[in-house]
């Protein structure tokens, strides 16, 4: 059974899909563990209920980001991941941590449009018709990873960001689940930019 780690910051729907998800034919791999960068979030507090064990690594904890990244690579090896995924995990990785197996994102937005920590909001002040979300391998950029999967969401005349991103969320739970599914089952490889599934 393939092993995932995965690292939250906040409430944790996209980790409840996974863990609703696991075990099963949708998801044949389990998640045996899940790290934040902060104690006191839902996502943990999600992961104490399906009995999941936890770590936290905070960056103000460690003397600089090196450091909080060393320490974050080997709580998340400890767990022997075959798949890491930051599921709403609100900091960028270092090399130590991309290091310990590849590591899977959603972002919600089409990207290259709309990168960083408000794309919702910022799809929606720029006035596109559609926006979405967008599956992609973790480098060290800010969401520039090698995308592997997109969903389209049509904005409303009406939404607000909380609305919109409610609805994004939806098809990002369901592509997360997917796409796990797909790398770890079916391998991928990498050329270029693209992310080919199928065995290397
Ligand atoms: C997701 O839209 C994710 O892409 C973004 O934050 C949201 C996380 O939601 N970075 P949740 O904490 O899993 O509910």
């Amino acid at each position: 059974m393939s092993r995932i780690v995965v690292l939250v910051s906040g409430t944790g729907s996209l980790l409840q899909a996974l863990l609703d998800a696991q075990d099963s034919a949708a998801l044949s791999a389990q998640v045996v563990a899940v790290g934040a960068d902060r104690a006191g979030i839902a996502g943990l507090d999600r992961a104490e209920t399906a009995g999941v064990p936890t770590f936290v690594e905070a960056v103000g904890d460690h003397p600089d980001r090196a450091a909080w990244d060393r320490a974050l690579a080997t709580q998340v090896t400890a767990h022997r991941p075959d798949l890491v995924i930051t599921a709403g995990f609100m900091k960028i990785l270092g090399p130590a941590t991309l290091a310990t197996a590849p590591v899977l994102n959603t972002h919600p937005a089409l990207l290259p449009a709309f990168p960083g920590a408000h794309g919702v909001r910022d799809a929606l002040a720029y006035g596109v018709k559609v926006t979405g979300s967008t599956a992609h391998l973790v480098d060290e950029g800010m969401d520039t990873g090698p995308i592997i999967d997109q969903r389209v969401v049509p904005i409303a005349e009406d939404d607000t960001e909380d609305s919109l991103h409610e609805r994004i969320k939806v098809l990002e739970r369901e592509m997360l689940v997917e796409v796990a599914a797909d790398l770890l089952v079916r391998g991928f490889t990498v050329d270029g930019r693209r992310v080919v599934l199928g065995p290397a």
